[in-house]
């Protein structure tokens, strides 16, 4: 038998693609492709991009540009274009960069089977429709090999919030939502393969309406399932948090104490000009009654500067609201505009003024980062241990918080929840002794 064909897949953006990447290594295996970690050794070569800002999309051209060898010494490397460049450029990317062979959008990554079988006609291959079938129906179920403790489950996809600066409406389409009993039957099958813990994903997870009862339901059915521990999801809008789902981060044992909240901006006429369609005063009502349900939850957020229009006192505003609500984890970005985005058409902020405020609120939020993590020291945390650490004897985990976590202990606790005390607090993880009970 001939050897099997090798795939390599490189993976940018956010956890949505994660996820995607896995299932198309899925839908490639059912079609004889193993996966490889080495990118000259591969027959085909999958780059699922991602768009969000200017310089995500252009490290795919440059990407591109280093696989020119590599295609002239094996011509019959194949080399496909997924994910939301893709969506987003379609036919533009074989224009600007010929040796790619297929292009495939996030919504039609099913097809992949064909238009690899075009492709390997020797005809470029693109598809980037958003077909009326359920793309995740018709992958191959999952084969059923152990794995890692921790997994991603896309439960929702697409986005109908059009905020003025982002491109997610138009590569990911229209707010789409898995029913309940298909993510149910996806997650007992991750557990029954190893998982202890899935963190849902969406675009816009928390308006998840594949439940009657919306997300907080989800949550509450997938909290039936035996041996799964650990229930999180993201990315949440603030004006979906609805009152069940709050509730539920007192109430469900099985949802970790983290959230990830972006507000994006603290200044009311920002916000407005992003089309967030909140103030931040209701952002801070909302903060609270989260917190009262569960006070020791970790916080997280996104936050743009430098958006159109923003002068020093919307800025400080939007430093004013870092500092109110405090964050345990934060992502901080300039402004990047993005074609066929509302904010692309308006003046920019000068690069000097946005790169000065980002290392600003950079500065607040790494302080406020490192006394979250500081203020878990002495403290006991429940750490799902993932993997082997660096040094022999040490084994590496998340905390409910999200924290990483290092201690000594026995290879016979991964996969398995465990107490630990925390000593020390380093730049990105935390370090402690592990409870043997
Ligand atoms: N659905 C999520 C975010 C998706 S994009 C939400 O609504 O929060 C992830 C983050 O990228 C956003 O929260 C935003 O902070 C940032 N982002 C999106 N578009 C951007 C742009 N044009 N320029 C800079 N940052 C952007
Ligand atoms: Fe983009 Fe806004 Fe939708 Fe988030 S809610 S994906 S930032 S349009
Ligand atoms: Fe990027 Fe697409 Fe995700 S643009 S952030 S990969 S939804």
């Amino acid at each position: 038998m001939a050897d099997p064909k090798k795939l390599f897949i490189k993976t940018y953006g956010c956890q949505m693609n994660v996820y995607d990447s896995e299932r198309m290594a899925e839908a490639m295996g059912a079609q004889g492709y193993v996966e490889t970690t080495e990118m000259a050794e591969a027959d085909m070569i999958l780059l699922n991009t991602c768009h969000i800002r200017e310089k995500a999309a252009e490290k795919v051209y440059s990407e591109l540009g280093r696989l020119r060898p590599l295609k002239d010494e094996k011509p019959d490397l194949k080399i496909g274009v997924a994910g939301c460049v893709a969506q987003a450029e379609g036919e533009e990317i074989i224009r600007r960069q010929p040796l790619v062979d297929l292009v495939v959008g996030p919504q039609s990554y099913h097809r992949l089977p064909e238009l690899t079988a075009k492709a390997a006609q020797g005809v470029p291959a693109l598809d980037t429709d958003f077909p009326e079938e359920d793309k995740f129906e018709h992958l191959p179920k999952r084969p059923k090999p152990q794995r890692g403790p921790t997994a991603f489950l896309t439960v929702q996809e697409g986005c109908d919030k059009f905020c003025a600066f982002c491109v997610v409406p138009y590569t990911r389409g229209a707010e789409v939502s898995r029913p309940a009993e298909r993510v149910n039957s996806e997650a007992q099958e991750l557990v029954a393969r190893g998982v202890r813990e899935i963190t849902l994903l969406g675009q816009n997870v928390n308006a998840y309406h594949g439940h009657n009862k919306g997300l907080a339901g989800l949550i509450w059915a997938l909290a039936e399932i035996e041996g799964l521990e650990r229930i999180r999801f993201t990315t949440s809008h603030p004006n979906d948090m609805d009152e069940a789902l709050i509730e539920a981060h007192g109430t469900c044992e099985k949802l970790m104490p983290y959230l990830h909240l972006p507000v994006q901006s603290g200044s009311d006429r920002i916000l407005k000009a992003m089309n967030r369609k909140h103030t931040r005063d209701q952002y801070f009502r909302l903060i609270d009654r989260i917190r009262d349900a569960r006070p020791d939850l970790l916080l997280s957020g996104d936050f743009i500067v430098g958006f159109p229009g923003e002068t020093d006192q919307d800025f400080a505003d939007t430093m004013d609201l870092v500092a109110r609500v405090g964050y345990g984890q934060a992502y901080s970005f300039k402004y990047s505009a993005r074609p066929g985005t509302p904010a692309a058409e308006k003046d920019p902020v000068p690069e000097e003024v946005a790169q000065a405020r980002l290392y600003e609120l950079q500065a607040l939020l790494s302080d406020q980062q490192r006394a979250a993590q500081e203020s878990m020291v002495g403290r006991e945390v429940a750490v799902l241990f993932e993997k082997a650490g660096r040094n022999p004897g040490q084994v590496v985990g998340k905390s409910q918080y999200l924290h990483a976590v290092h201690a000594d202990a026995p290879e016979k606790v991964l996969g398995t929840i465990q107490p630990v005390r925390i000593e020390a607090s380093a730049s990105n993880s935390l370090s402690g002794q592990w409870i043997e009970r």
